[in-house]
């Protein structure tokens, strides 16, 4: 961390220089008479309250933040945002409670830096708590700055960046800062859907706090420095004996890995503050607006000859999803979501000849591909991200099917894989998928299936689209059969293989036009531009309802 912070040294230096004259005339009194300041004295006031206002806490608490290997919310910011473009809002606000001495301390800002500016030239609203301040702590002013830049997100249209470093709730202002948060929460609601919404946790996150970002679209986390839980490790102690550290219980590599609470974990700040740029690159700034779309250039020939051999000729020997993925999108354009989470299946958007898409895919390396209750939560949100906010939806299908098992089934495998299922059938976005190899049983349905509105639908050669695997099916219809024969190995070979000549092909299913197509591998990458620009104008609905009841 020590390199890192010399690297942004010089950057952020400039962030506590003196910005202005700072030499004021005295006010001249003649004979003793009070004499009103003079303009240059008022200016010299001003200059002096915004250098306090840069200092947060104050030089040691910075320097505090700065060993514990945590930048202070203005550097974060300053990373963040375009050079120059921070508008600050509110950097006189102090709090209000005249309890337990905080009467005697005021900090301007009150503990959280808000206002506007742009990444890459798009407007954004940021908040960043500083932990310099109350430990970042939020009173009810702290909470009023944060609902004034999301209020005005949400009239403007264009997204939200909170940047969250904070010990919760103002414990001296009790019930006034649980209003605060409550405030923020029913924000954070209203405006899903509506603009995109990113946090990121570089610090503390506990209590009741973390459900601002968990309604957020996405959560980022800092390894090591950050962490997110209901209870601390004490309480947790208290109550069920275990013994677990704050990492252990809520750290960037739990929630990135076990929980799902983050998409993504970073290995520092500067990371993290990289991807959630990346991120906004692949997102219109509000749901009435398209996908963005960027200049690009081409030779004109766009067959990809590398993925005609990525499918292992044993239908039971995984591949990787990503380098199908890869072989298809723009070169280096695949940001992959929640990576650590849920392997079996792959999320995350990418460009296709310069146009914004979200990519999902079975990922026959991980559990071959198979559909649990994990996969299913992960790429239902992520579905859900991508119609709310216009981006097109490609899904790449290698699928066996559900995962069987007590486990699943009694944690509720039904309704979570049904998410999955709701969120297809909903989404009103372009929608194309391509079968790389096994559509079995219910999963095929599933997948973005053309029963459940896809758009365009392609297979490759090695596409099974069948109930189930040939082997599986035959023991189940051949039974008796096999049962009876003198040979029964024999006899279920004959059968399995009569049952792929039959099924495990996707021509059964492009007779029935379910497949549009059958396409080679080499051509899928041109196959899908012109697919996605014959859908640019896609008009579709949903029957007028007030919402939906997704099975949660
Ligand atoms: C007021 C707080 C504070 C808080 C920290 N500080 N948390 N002030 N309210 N919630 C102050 C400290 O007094 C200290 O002030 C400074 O911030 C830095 O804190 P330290 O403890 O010195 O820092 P550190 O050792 O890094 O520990 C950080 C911490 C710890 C783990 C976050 O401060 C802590 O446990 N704080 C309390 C967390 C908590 O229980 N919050 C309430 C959660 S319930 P000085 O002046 O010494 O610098 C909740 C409900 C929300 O949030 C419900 C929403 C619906």
């Amino acid at each position: 961390m020590k390199k890192i912070l010399g690297e942004i040294k010089s950057c952020i230096l400039h962030i506590f220089e003196p910005t202005g004259p700072t030499n004021m005339t005295k006010p001249k009194s003649d004979k003793g008479v009070y004499t009103a300041p003079g303009n240059q004295e008022k200016y010299a006031l001003l200059e002096r309250k915004n250098q306090e206002a840069l200092l947060g806490g104050g030089e040691p608490r910075i320097e505090i933040q700065h060993k514990k290997g945590k930048l202070t919310a203005r550097e974060r910011l300053h990373l963040l945002l375009d050079e120059g473009s921070f508008q600050e809002i509110g950097k006189f606000v102090t709090h209000r409670c005249k309890d337990f001495g905080l009467e005697n301390q005021h900090y301007l800002g009150d503990g959280v830096v808000t206002g506007y500016g742009s990444i890459n030239g798009r407007l954004v609203y940021v908040f960043s708590q500083d932990f310099t301040v109350f430990g970042g702590s939020l009173s009810e002013t702290h909470a009023e700055k944060i609902v004034k830049i999301m209020d005005l997100a949400i009239k403007n249209g264009a997204p939200v960046i909170g940047l969250n470093d904070s010990g919760g709730a103002r414990i001296q202002e009790g019930v006034v800062s649980l209003g605060g948060y409550a405030d923020i929460f029913y924000r954070n609601t209203l405006a899903s859907g509506v603009i995109p919404q990113i946090s990121a946790i570089m610090g503390p996150c506990a209590g009741g706090a973390v459900y601002s970002p968990a309604i957020t679209d996405f959560v980022l986390m800092v390894e090591q420095t950050s962490y997110m839980f209901v209870t601390g490790p004490n309480v947790v102690k208290t109550v069920t004996h275990e013994e677990v550290t704050s990492e252990e219980l809520g750290g960037a590599s739990t929630h990135s890995t076990k929980s799902g609470v983050t998409q993504f974990s970073c290995i520092n700040e500067i990371e993290c503050i990289k991807n959630i740029k990346q991120l906004l690159t692949y997102m219109p700034a509000n749901c009435e607006e398209q996908a963005p779309y960027y200049q690009y250039s081409t030779t004109g020939d766009e067959s990809r000859a590398v993925l005609d051999d990525l499918i292992p000729e044993n239908p039971n020997q995984p591949y990787d999803m990503r380098d199908v993925i890869f072989g298809v999108v723009d070169d280096s354009s695949f940001l992959e979501v929640h990576q650590h989470f849920a392997e079996n299946i792959v999320v995350g958007f990418a460009l296709l000849a310069g146009r914004s898409i979200g990519i999902v895919g079975n990922q026959p390396a991980s559990l071959a591909g198979v559909l649990d209750i994990n996969a299913s939560t992960k790429a239902a949100r992520f579905v859900r991200f991508c119609d709310s906010f216009n981006i097109p939806l490609l899904v790449f299908e290698d699928v066996p099917g559900f995962l069987p098992g007590t486990d699943q089934e009694w944690n509720g495998i039904i309704t979570h894989g049904a998410k999955l299922l709701y969120a297809f059938c909903e989404a009103t976005v372009p929608r194309v998928t391509v079968i790389t190899r096994k559509a079995y049983g219910g999963a095929y349905d599933v997948m973005n299936s053309k029963h459940i509105g896809a758009d365009m639908n392609y297979a490759w050669p090695t596409a099974e689209i069948a109930v189930m695997g040939a082997k599986g099916a035959a023991e189940i219809i051949f039974k008796r059969e096999i049962a009876a024969a003198k040979d029964p190995e024999a006899a279920l070979a004959a059968k399995v293989d009569d049952y792929t000549a039959k099924f495990a092909n996707p021509y059964r299913a492009a007779h029935r036009g379910f497949i549009d197509e059958v396409i080679q591998p080499r051509d899928t990458r041109s196959k899908l531009i012109t697919a996605f620009k014959m859908l640019k104008n896609k008009v579709d609905k949903i029957p007028r309802k007030k919402h939906g009841n997704i099975p949660l």
